[in-house]
């Protein structure tokens, strides 16, 4: 094995965009702890310690890929993006089985509450800090003082914490793309739809529903989302959710895209919502149904401009009432087989949802619906695939070695774009 090891790590690529990572690999005690210290870095001050936080996520990315477990740090000579501290971290592992380093942090108050606040739709580092300072603990602090925020973001966060904080299931995933592949068709005859994110990765769950609306011929995209929109809407599939006009000119298209904290920024026509999915594992006690009988519809929420920015208890209210879900028969039958096999291998949720006191057979879920036009949609594919750290080295890559601009719009010659301005 010694022999196989040093000769994988002497051809070990260099680029992370050039490796295959696996979703189970050899080292992910190492690469958890480093993660930990990333998450760190990038809570503390994503300005400063950003480049720290990089560095961890680099190292990290080189352990995923290893073919084999690290178990002396001399097998980690000539990797390039594995730097003293890391060395250090992974050798107290390998001899006391943990780093003190990364225990502390683990254990600290501050690096909890921050996850936990962070880990709320639409609450960032900064918003995370103030909520500290400001003495509260938990997520019923936040929903007592929280609201209403100005932000729809947050109340929404916080009005479904739990439900957005339960992974989304491939299952759920799959069943919601078929619903907006199949009411796509129906606007738009020949709609390219695609599943992305982490679920085209390979992912067996994730935090929200990414998917990629395109067309093969230029231009006739145009005006589908709003009818998409309000196709779900119908359906009562929509909870709430921001449109985001097109901001790409092709005059500015070399641009750079600025990566933040938060994902790369890209200028598509996109929905940035929350979605109602039947729940995978739907489980109504006989002598609960006659409470969903008794649900009264009321208008349906995302129409309603006043609940952008009411209090948690006033949205949660509001969306206990609305209609159950109307999935089409075929739908339906798209559902339900998928759903008894995969019964005998997940638990039936039988604990009552605290959320509402009718039983409720949905969960609140985070969607994207990004809209690219035929010229611009292999290259929307990869950004909407990510990684996001294969997609800073995809780009970096690009920009270091072949003196290109990759973004999720297209591949630009800088040269000649500059060229191009100065004549
Ligand atoms: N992305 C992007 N522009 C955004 C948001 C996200 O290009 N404004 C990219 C991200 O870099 C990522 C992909 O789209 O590669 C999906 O983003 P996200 O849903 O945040 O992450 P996932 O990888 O899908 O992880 P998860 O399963 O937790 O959703
Ligand atoms: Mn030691
Ligand atoms: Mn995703
Ligand atoms: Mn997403």
């Amino acid at each position: 094995q010694n022999k196989a090891a040093k000769n994988s790590v002497s051809s070990f690529p260099e680029w992370a965009c050039q490796r295959k990572a696996k979703l189970k690999h050899f080292n992910s005690k190492l690469t958890s702890a480093i993660e930990v210290l990333q998450e760190y870095a990038e809570l503390r001050d994503a300005r400063q310690d950003y480049s720290r936080a990089l560095a961890f996520r680099r190292a990290s990315s080189v352990l995923k890929a290893l073919p084999f477990p690290v178990q002396r740090t001399e097998q980690l000579k000539g990797l390039k993006d594995i730097g003293e501290h890391v060395k250090g971290v992974i050798e107290d592992i390998l001899d006391h089985g943990s780093s003190s380093e990364v225990e502390n942090i683990v254990k600290s108050e501050w690096y909890n509450k921050m996850k936990l606040f962070t880990s709320i739709f639409g609450v960032g580092p900064s918003t995370a800090k103030t909520w500290i300072e400001c003495g509260w603990k938990s997520v019923e602090d936040a929903q007592k003082n929280g609201c209403p925020s100005s932000d729809w973001r947050i109340s929404w966060g916080l009005a479904f914490f739990k439900d957005l904080n339960t992974p989304v299931q491939l299952q759920e995933a799959e069943t919601f793309f078929q619903i907006v592949k199949h009411e796509a068709e129906l606007i738009l005859p020949g709609v390219i739809v695609t599943l992305v994110g982490g679920f085209r990765r390979g992912k067996a769950q994730g935090h929200d529903v990414d998917i990629l609306l395109s067309h093969p011929s230029e231009g006739a995209e145009a005006g589908l989302l709003p009818k998409l929109l309000a196709a779900l809407g119908k359906r009562g599939l929509i909870l709430i959710g921001h449109k985001e006009k097109s901001s790409f000119r092709s005059d500015v298209l070399y641009k750079d895209f600025k990566i933040s904290a938060r994902g790369q920024l890209d200028h598509f026509e996109k929905w940035l919502g929350i979605c109602k999915f039947k729940k995978p594992n739907l489980f109504i006690k006989p002598q609960d149904l006659h409470q969903l009988e008794g649900a009264t519809n009321t208008e349906p929420c995302s129409r309603n401009d006043e609940l952008l920015s009411i209090d948690t208890e006033k949205i949660r209210q509001k969306c206990d009432h609305l209609p159950n879900i109307s999935f089409e028969e075929s739908l339906d039958d798209l559902y339900e087989p998928k759903l008894k096999k995969a019964k005998g291998s997940e638990p039936i949720d039988e604990e009552p949802n605290r959320l509402s006191a009718a039983p409720r057979d949905w969960l609140a879920r985070r969607v994207d619906l990004i809209i690219a036009p035929q010229s611009q949609y292999y290259y929307a594919l990869v950004g909407w695939t990510g990684s996001k750290h294969f997609n800073r080295d995809a780009r970096l890559y690009a920009q270091k070695k072949l003196g290109l601009k990759l973004t999720s719009h297209g591949l630009f010659d800088l040269e000649k774009v500059r060229l191009k301005h100065l004549s």
